[in-house]
């Protein structure tokens, strides 16, 4: 595996390899199985598996965990070499940024629901991240999770409404075995908080649940609402259910529901989320 931190470093290994199929992984570092779950894929779908590993300032808010964003890197590569990853593009924010353009990406729409109220600027942060590494890149396909299930619907509606030439790839949420989401933020959490965790995802399930009896989304809401309060110390940002990838109220022509949450705990903010089908 080729670790790079110089877009002229990034182009000549790519410019090498420009026959291949070409998978891309953007993450922010300190890899878990989640991360692997994409690597893995990639590796079986591409000949040339490039991840990124850059915490992206633009979509931090002024007040969030830019700072202190957790990083191992030298263990990211470990993890990185065994997926079988080929090459690793890990630059600083002044190579991803020399210059102010003072052009922007705003998302928009999609950007007001869910986690765009409490993290203004956020998605369009990710799509600033994301559209420079397409075009360095240039993948056939980029790996995202399910996990983040507003930000990859943000990045396929993009895509889709500004023909990127690259197919994106939705990838389950990896959980632990108590049902927690794997994510990079878990280890902010407090020996008791890590226990409460596991409840954002059983209301989730409790709410799917409760939906596929009855059709009831405000009942359903309520029901979620209830079980975090009732067993974690958290302060719910929002639950929510609205269509996918649209993100709107819920309508009979939906294909598919989003069952969301968001829950701030002393150090951390979690999200999860469970996607069902309307049959
Ligand atoms: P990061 O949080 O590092 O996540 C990188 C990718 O891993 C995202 O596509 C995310 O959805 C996926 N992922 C995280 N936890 C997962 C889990 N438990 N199961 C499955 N997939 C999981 O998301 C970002 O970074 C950034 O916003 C980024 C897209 C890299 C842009 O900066």
């Amino acid at each position: 595996m080729q670790t790079v931190q110089t877009i002229d470093e990034l182009k000549h290994i790519l410019e090498a390899n420009k026959n291949k199929t070409i998978g891309l992984v953007p993450t922010m570092g300190y890899l878990h199985e989640g991360h692997q779950a994409l690597l893995n894929r990639a590796r079986k779908e591409n000949d040339f598996v490039v991840a990124t590993i850059f915490v992206n300032p633009a979509q931090f808010g002024p007040n969030e965990d830019l700072d202190r964003y957790p990083r191992d890197i030298e263990r990211d590569l470990k993890i990185a070499t065994e997926a079988g990853v080929d090459l690793i593009f890990n630059p600083t924010p002044e190579e991803m940024y020399p210059f102010e353009s003072g052009i922007t990406i705003q998302v928009g729409e999609l950007s007001t629901k869910l986690c765009g109220e409490s993290r203004p600027g956020h998605f369009d942060g990710v799509l600033k991240v994301i559209t420079k590494l397409f075009n360095l890149v240039q993948p056939t396909k980029a790996y995202f999770g399910q996990k983040d299930a507003q930000q990859l619907a943000i990045i396929e509606t993009f895509v889709h409404a500004y023909n990127f030439p690259v197919q994106i790839v939705r990838v389950q949420t990896v959980r632990e075995g108590d049902g927690l989401a794997k994510s990079s933020r878990n280890v902010f959490l407090s020996e008791v908080e890590r226990a409460e965790a596991i409840h954002l995802h059983k209301a989730l399930t409790l709410a799917t649940e409760h939906w596929k009896q009855t059709n009831n989304v405000d009942e359903a809401i309520a029901i979620g609402k209830a079980h975090i309060e009732e067993n974690t110390a958290g302060k719910i940002d929002y639950f929510e259910v609205v269509t996918y990838p649209l993100l709107q109220q819920v309508s009979e022509q939906a294909s598919q529901l989003l069952f969301a949450t968001a829950v701030f705990f002393e150090k951390a903010r979690l999200i999860d989320n469970i996607l069902v089908d309307v049959k």
